[in-house]
């Protein structure tokens, strides 16, 4: 397949039918997106069992950030199944393992000494900085935000708070978690705005917070998200996480950045974090680590490290494959320039997507940083009542003209196309947009 070949759609046919129903009938969840059957992807483009070519602008949920198959990644991860598959790389060392460890080091925010914990996702990412938190602090208590997604598992899940379906069932989660409102400026929950908010989300910790109930000695580790992905890609205003740092630095309280889904270059920066000037006391990491192979990390200054072995470990944590696929990513990202990539493309993402803003009503914010962008749809820009039916039709219109986007929030569609997505494929994604916006909204 052609990286670049143009988009190709017919109804998805008989072959895709026959994945999709074998796949419902012996193991899909009820989560799928779209009945799509993919069999191969390049760069930006992903191509189905009938041979219909879409364009991918969910980048596989945040993952692909070099593109679909990259050749170096490709031939990095090859290269290394040949030689060592795997080799606990808790129990024992490799040398690919710790040239990654010592890379993240580097490119992560903070010029301070770090060391790294190796994970396979997320969400495991998420559990570790949990326990690392609670370990080194000798406190219980967490902070997370409204709207926050930090994964699934039990740890993780008690963080999290994007929508009731997550937690719904699930009840008690690990208790602990203290959820406050995140920076939705657009949908203030204190009704005001920035900057003559004093940005007041952040002091009300110390004002209402720790000044009433909440012991902030007894508070271990705040964790934020620098844009909140799952939550609706809301962007914080630029001073709000340097804020929420302060105040974290003055109570002792440890500061668990999680980039899963900004990190990698999405944002025209390696890690979010860093257009805010923060540097956390831990970053969690995945999903754009290592261009679709599963592989996570902490990285986190060293003295919180686990000073007792066995105190938090696993087994696939760091395999070779996945640590060689993520020097190769690490290496496209810088050769290719790929940051500076998506800082371009990423505005005149956000310029496309704001001139479509003034031709339809129903798109009632266009926000987002780099190739991190996003739409928030409302059936009424005065009322800003939130459209999640509309946004759900143009989604399935949008996939049937051969764009793949994906929600968040209640009625946002982000854009996260891989960061060497070009000039003309956002057009191309742009058109399609506007018509599945303009036949949405007819229907
Ligand atoms: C910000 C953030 N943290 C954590 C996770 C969980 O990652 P995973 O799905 O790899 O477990 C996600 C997944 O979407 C995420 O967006």
């Amino acid at each position: 397949m052609d990286r670049k070949a143009s988009i190709r759609v017919a109804p998805p046919g008989p072959k895709g039918k026959k994945i999709v129903d074998r796949d419902t009938r012996f193991l899909a969840t009820a989560t799928k997106a779209a009945p799509i059957a993919a069999v191969r992807g390049r760069g930006v483009l992903v191509e189905d069992a009938d041979g219909n070519t879409y364009l991918d602008f969910t980048s596989g949920a945040g993952v692909i950030n070099t593109g679909h198959c990259h050749p170096r990644v490709v031939e990095a991860i090859q290269k290394q199944a040949a030689e060592l598959i795997h080799f606990a790389g808790t129990d024992y060392y490799y040398d690919v393992q710790a040239r990654l460890a010592e890379r993240l080091t580097e490119i992560t925010p903070g010029k301070f000494e770090k060391r790294v914990f190796f994970t396979n996702s997320g969400t495991e990412s998420i559990e570790a900085a949990l326990k690392l938190a609670r370990w080194s602090s000798g406190r219980r208590q967490y902070i997370a935000f409204i709207g926050a997604f930090h994964g699934r598992t039990m740890g993780a899940l008690s963080l999290t708070a994007s929508k009731p379906v997550h937690r719904d069932r699930y009840f008690p989660t690990v208790p602990g978690v203290e959820h406050i409102p995140y920076a939705y400026c657009y949908r203030c929950p204190y009704k005001l705005e920035h900057p003559g908010c004093g940005l007041w989300c952040v002091k009300i910790l110390d004002e209402v917070y720790f000044g009433s109930y909440l012991p902030p000695g007894e508070v271990a580790a705040v964790f934020a998200e620098p844009v909140q992905g799952e939550g609706g890609y809301i962007v914080p205003p630029r001073d709000w996480m340097g804020a929420l740092r302060d105040l974290t630095l003055k109570h002792g309280i440890l500061l668990v950045d999680d980039e899963v889904q900004s990190g990698f270059g999405r944002t025209g920066k390696w890690f979010c974090a860093q257009h805010y000037g923060v540097e956390p006391d831990v970053v969690a990491l995945a999903k754009g680590i290592a261009s679709g192979f599963p592989l996570g990390a902490i990285v986190f200054r060293r003295e919180l490290d686990w000073k007792v072995a066995g105190a938090h470990s696993n087994t696939y944590g760091g395999n070779p494959v996945g640590c060689a696929a993520s020097l190769a990513t690490i290496d496209v990202i810088e050769k290719e320039r790929l940051r500076e990539n998506a800082a371009g493309m990423g505005d005149y993402l956000h310029k496309r997507l704001l001139e479509l803003q003034e031709s339809h009503e129903c798109i009632g914010d266009v926000r987002g940083i780099g190739l991190m962008q996003a739409t928030e749809f409302v059936l009424d820009r005065r009322t800003k009542e939130p459209a999640p039916k509309l946004r759900d039709a143009i989604e399935e219109l949008a996939w049937r003209k051969g764009l793949l986007l994906l929600g968040c929030g209640r009625s946002t569609i982000r854009y996260i196309p891989p960061l060497l997505v070009s000039r003309d494929q956002i057009d191309q994604a742009m058109g399609i947009l506007d018509e599945s916006v303009r036949e949405a909204q007819k229907e």
